[in-house]
Parts: C-alpha cells; structure tokens; sequence
C-alpha cells in the first residue's frame, strides 16, 4: 500500500509567526517522512479580508521560503501555490452549491473576523471554509495537520465530502475521500504576549502580542521582556488563573526540546526576571536557523520559482483527477 496522503497550507498574510510554526509547520515537517505531502501557499485565502495587492506576490514567495527554511524536504512534499491550481476554484463552486448557507453561518472564524469587519465583510469570507474543504478533498488527504483553530473548518469539510457521497456517488462507492485533523496536543495553540486568553493571531493590530518568525533577536527579546505576566513567585503550568504563565512555560518546554516535567521543576521557584531571559534565548536560537535559510532561500529566486513551478504540475496532476470524478459524478457533459 501507498503512503497516506497529507495536505496542509498557511496563507500569506504578512509574516508568520510562533503560532503557525508550532501548530502547525513545525509538526508537517515532523510527520513529512511517513507521508506523501502536500503543502500550499493558500493566497485565494488571504484576499477574504482587505488585502494589499502590491505585497501579495511577495508575501507568497516568503511563505513558500519559511516552509523550505523550516525544514519542509522536496523528497517527501510537494510545495506549490494554491491559485496556480485552477482546480481549487472551480472545485469550491461546485461544493457550494450543496453546502446549506447555515453550515457556514455558523463558524466560529467567519463570527469573530465578522464583527471585526462591520456591514465591509465579504461574501468570500463567509464562503471561505468550502474553499478549504475544496483544498483538502481535491488532493484525496486522510491527515490534515493544523492548529487546534482549524478544527471546526475540518468537521465542515468532512461533512460536505459526506454530502457530495451521500448524494451523488454509486452504490458501493464513494466521490470524496474523508479526511482527518492531525492536531497535535503541544503547541495546538500558541496565545498571545499580550492576554494568555487569547490566539496568537496575525490579525491582532499589535506587533508586542507576537513572535514572527523573522523577527530580529532584539526585537524577539524586546517582544518578551514586556509580555504580560503577573506578580506571582514561582512558575507553574495548568493553573488556570495564569494563562500567560501557562502559554510561556509552554513554549519555553517546545522551543528548548524540554519536557513538561522538566520545565516544571526547572521553573517551580522562578521569578519572571530570571525567566525570560531564558524563554528569549531559547527562541532567538531556534528562530536563527530558520532565518538563515529563509534569507539563503529568497535570494535564489530562480531556485524558488524551479520549486513552485514543478509543485503546480504535481499538484494539478492530482487535484483534476478529483475534479473530473467530481464533475462526472454531478453529471456535467464533458469537454468536447
Ligand atoms: P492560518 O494561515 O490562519 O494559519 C496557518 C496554520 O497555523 C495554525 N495556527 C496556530 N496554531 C497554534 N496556535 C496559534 N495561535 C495559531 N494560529 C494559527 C492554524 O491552525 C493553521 O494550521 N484556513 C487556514 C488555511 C487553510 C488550510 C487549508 C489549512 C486553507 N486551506 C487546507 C489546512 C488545509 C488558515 O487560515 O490558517
């Protein structure tokens, strides 16, 4: 038997940051070997909210870099840009033709991005979980690995896969294949600097409530010298009146490759100001490899584009497989 297959993707909104990496990149390039991967640049995504058309081209190329600089390998995964794959479109149209508009009313994302928008919100936001769904069933996934905030997006795309199946696939068969979250319990979801009861999130208008992935060490260090914290001696995990305490434990045990125990009893009789220096190094170090790769990746443009080029054709070779099952299965006439 084959390998599984595994497909995933950020969209490139500006930098990414400590949330993306550990929900998300960081566990893609654990599993990649034990998978035939799929990772995409989600860029139909990144315009549902207002977006910037002069840096959209460039902030694709960095989020297709940051996947090679992570460690995403070429032998095991396939990197590409999802609007160079016409399939993801046209699959999203006809999936929204089956999907009942109070499935989507009901995301958690498109209410809290919502309000955030007033009476300008889009169509394409409301719309935007079936162009996900459209992503993952196109490529035929069985794993989805994401952060803990995806999840509801995934319950929706197995329950349009489940429809499409129950209403139009023959006896026996099936059209879609349905997939499952890879969610993973450490990092599934990284809070912000500034309130420990909330995401870390691109979308918060304060840069001090998140580590980028290319940020600078004195702008890393900065950034955690003045995360909020309270006043209580002595570091512990899992206490719910410390959210902040709790989420930079949390990424102090990720980033140093500690256990939980270990930054525990390491921590139990810490004050902040000996903390954070610590918390600060541990991410400045991990981050410069990272860096370093990404600037390598970027100044090679044409090593880039040789990579995102060959991602479309392996990429479209599988999606219009799926698109073509989709359309016979719907009864459209096929292209003469
Ligand atoms: P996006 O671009 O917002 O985020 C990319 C990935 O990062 C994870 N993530 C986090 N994980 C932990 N803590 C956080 N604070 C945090 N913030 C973000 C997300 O869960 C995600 O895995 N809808 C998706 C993009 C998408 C997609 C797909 C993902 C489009 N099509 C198909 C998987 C499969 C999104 O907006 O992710």
């Amino acid at each position: 038997m084959g390998k599984q297959r595994v497909l995933s993707g950020v969209q490139p909104t500006g930098n990414l940051h400590l949330g993306n990496y550990l929900g998300a990149i960081r566990n893609w390039v654990e599993v990649q070997r034990e998978y035939d991967n799929f990772f995409c640049v989600v860029d139909l995504h990144a315009i549902t909210v207002p977006h910037d058309p002069k840096t959209l081209a460039n902030d694709t190329y960095t989020i297709a870099a940051l996947y090679l600089a992570c460690g995403i390998d070429l032998e095991y995964s396939t990197i590409f840009v999802q609007s160079h794959v016409t399939a993801h479109s046209e699959l999203a149209w006809l999936l929204n033709c089956i999907t009942p508009l109070n499935w989507l009313e009901r995301m958690i994302q498109f209410k809290e991005k919502a309000i955030k928008q007033g009476e300008n919100v889009s169509v394409g936001l409301l719309d935007y979980p079936v162009l996900m769904a459209a992503d993952i069933l196109l490529y035929d996934a069985d794993k989805v690995p994401v952060g803990e905030d995806q999840k509801q997006h995934l319950e929706l795309t197995r329950d349009i896969a489940i429809r499409i199946n129950d209403k139009y696939a023959s006896k026996g068969k099936t059209v879609l294949k349905l997939p499952d979250p890879l969610i993973r319990q450490e990092g599934a979801r990284v809070m912000s600097l500034t309130d420990g009861t909330r995401k870390m999130s691109k979308s918060d208008p304060s840069e001090m409530s998140r580590i980028n992935l290319l940020d600078s060490p004195d702008a890393i260090e900065k950034k955690i010298k003045r995360c909020k914290t309270d006043t209580i001696k002595g570091l512990t995990f899992d206490d719910p009146e410390r959210p902040e305490c709790n989420n930079l434990l949390g990424l102090y045990a990720i980033l140093s490759g500690k256990t939980k125990s270990e930054v525990a009893l390491e921590c139990q009789d810490m004050g902040w100001g000996q903390f954070k220096p610590l918390l600060a190094e541990v991410a400045i170090n991990s981050l410069k490899p990272i860096q370093d790769k990404y600037k390598e990746i970027m100044d090679n443009r044409d090593y880039l584009d040789s990579v995102l080029r060959e991602g479309r054709h392996k990429a479209e070779a599988v999606a219009n497989q799926t698109l073509t099952r989709v359309k016979n299965a719907l009864g459209y006439l096929p292209p003469l």
